[in-house]
């Protein structure tokens, strides 16, 4: 049995370090540990309430306004204000493109290398490359083999300078076995992901003021200015444009600009993610049962579609075992609890609701520079979240299953589309391949409901409705002496909670539990390993020196250390 590190884990959110132990062949444990601590809970406490979503959404920009969104909506249940339509519409719009953007280069900018003998993919012939995109419906994305074979020259010079982003790539590698131009296709994608992604990212900028970390939310709904319909040009006058090379977000030109990138954003998911996922699946499916964590699926959901505080979500919320994954539970927020065990805090063996938690950071391992874990008790600045006692994995794959338990006929639809076109069942949407085909499949999901928020916005201004914010609440006067709020929501990478409590005016204390902490999660009060941890025991690995079995399993939860530990 033999040792081996990979620090720091690339192509992640954030820093993550992994440990496992390797014998004849497979691995036969596993460690995951977040090595970043910078205690934003602590920095919210004592500030205005008010402030806070912008200083949570902190925690990460790559996983861009999923803590402001989580913060402001935590803070307008403690003050008791309900945003009104028009807000929820902005911050689905959002929200959902912030969900294709990751999941998107999720698969092509952080997954996808680690399917490809890139020095295999660049001796392809581009013709052969053009007719298989043709053939599977990218056609008109990877355009010409002229142009497939200016992209390979490009890499080909890139890799003989040294890679860049592909040294060390794994040629010869026994677990790859995609095809030249199949991969040389999926590279092309993979450079072609950039130019869509920042074109795509305009609707947050336009929406959010900037991105990452919009500037337009505001406790009790969204801080955009309807269209000006008053007289114009007199002093004091709305101006016609504030901005000289973008429109007005919510203008007629703002409008049609959106919805024309939503329809960008659609047509690579349908043309180009959906049919690479799908070569994938055909290529590797018996990854479906590699890089399982076994634990249950959980789901705070996400998307509401109404003002309801119970609003029915695109996404449903709940959680189901992996015996009986038909069968849904609701979530209960009194039952999540985060222990410390093997975490760099104060020992406390105890476990601790996250509205409850404090955190106090206590570096104990061994001096620096790191060289290995083994022997340490406390191993990352992840807490490790539990609930009802029991790890869970959480993300686009568990989403997908509370999906078609709670029956969210729009996931579900999708889903049972591509496992059709696939031949196979829901038992193919588990493990490594299953978070990937999950990802693509919550992606085409949200790009065919994202045009409907935004005419729905369209539709509510034009009939007059120019509400997007109740400020009714925004005077602490108007705020009971001391409350308690909360977000149950999703980002991206999993479920998203986090907790306030308001005394006076201030902020008592706070709270964040992400999706990653979830699926990173070291081990617990009991030692019973957190998702990712489990999903590596059992891997097969054939190369130790070029482990990229372990990184497809990591890369398939796209985890995001910065959110995890934060
Ligand atoms: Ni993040």
């Amino acid at each position: 049995m033999t040792r081996h590190v990979i620090d720091p884990v690339t192509r992640v959110g954030g820093h993550l370090r992994l440990e496992v132990e390797i014998s004849n062949g497979v691995v036969v444990d596993a460690w995951s540990a977040g090595t970043m601590f910078r205690g934003i809970e602590g920095i919210l406490e004592g500030r205005d309430p008010r402030d806070a979503w912008l200083l949570a959404q902190r925690t990460c920009g790559v996983c861009v306004g999923a803590h402001a969104l989580a913060s402001v909506r935590a803070v307008e249940r403690a003050v008791g204000v309900v945003p009104p339509r028009n807000a929820r519409l902005v911050r689905n719009v959002l929200a959902g493109t912030s969900f294709v953007l990751d999941e998107v280069t999720g698969f092509y900018q952080r997954a996808a290398l680690d399917w490809v003998d890139v020095r295999l993919a660049l001796t392809a012939d581009p013709a052969d490359a053009a007719d298989l995109a043709l053939a599977s419906g990218s056609g008109g994305f990877a355009a010409t083999a002229d142009s497939i074979r200016s992209t390979r020259d490009r890499l080909a010079r890139l890799v003989a300078a040294g890679g860049g982003p592909l040294a060390g790539a794994t040629e010869g590698h026994p677990a790859h076995r995609l095809t030249g131009p199949e991969g040389l296709l999926l590279l092309v994608h993979y450079l072609q992901s950039f130019d869509w992604a920042r074109s795509v990212a305009r609707i947050e900028t336009l929406l959010g003021g900037k991105s990452p970390h919009p500037q337009t939310f505001l406790v009790g709904g969204i801080a955009l200015a309807p269209p000006w319909t008053g007289t114009r040009g007199a002093t004091g006058g709305h101006p016609d444009q504030t901005q000289r090379y973008m429109p007005t977000a919510l203008g007629p030109d703002g409008l049609t600009a959106i919805m024309g990138w939503l329809g960008e954003a659609r047509r690579f998911v349908d043309e180009v993610h959906l049919p690479d996922v799908i070569r994938l699946a055909r290529t590797y499916p018996e990854w479906s049962g590699i890089g399982e964590s076994g634990h249950s699926y959980l789901s705070y959901g996400e998307f509401p579609e109404d003002e309801l505080l119970d609003a029915r979500r695109l996404l449903p919320g709940g959680w189901v075992t992996r015996d009986a994954p038909g069968t849904p539970h609701d979530v209960s927020d009194g039952s999540i609890a985060e222990t410390v065990a093997h975490s760099w805090y104060e020992p406390d063996e105890r476990g601790h609701h996250p509205a409850e938690a404090v955190t106090r950071p206590r570096y104990e391992g061994r001096a620096l520079p790191l060289l290995m874990l083994e022997g340490a008790i406390r191993y990352s600045w992840l807490k490790a979240p539990r609930y009802q006692g029991a790890p869970m994995e959480t993300g686009p794959l568990a989403r997908v299953h509370v999906a078609f338990a709670q029956g969210g006929r729009e996931v579900r639809s999708v889903a049972d589309g591509l496992l059709t076109m696939l031949g196979a069942d829901r038992e193919l949407l588990r493990g490594t391949l299953g978070r990937t085909l999950a990802r693509a499949i919550e992606a085409e999901v949200l790009v065919a409901r994202l045009p409907g928020w935004l005419t729905e916005l369209r539709e509510s201004m034009a009939e007059g409705d120019r509400a997007f914010a109740d400020v009714s609440r925004w005077e602490p006067g108007s705020w009971p002496a001391r409350s308690t709020g909360w977000s149950l929501g999703e980002s991206a990478r999993g479920a998203l909670g986090h907790w306030v409590g308001i005394d006076g005016r201030r902020i008592e204390s706070y709270g964040i539990l992400d999706g990653s902490t979830w699926n990173l999660s070291p081990r617990d009060e009991r030692d019973v390993r957190g998702p990712l941890e489990q999903a590596l025991v059992g891997l097969p690995v054939a190369d130790p020196a070029r482990p990229v079995e372990i990184l497809r399993t990591v890369h398939s939860f796209d985890p995001c250390l910065a959110c995890g530990a934060h």
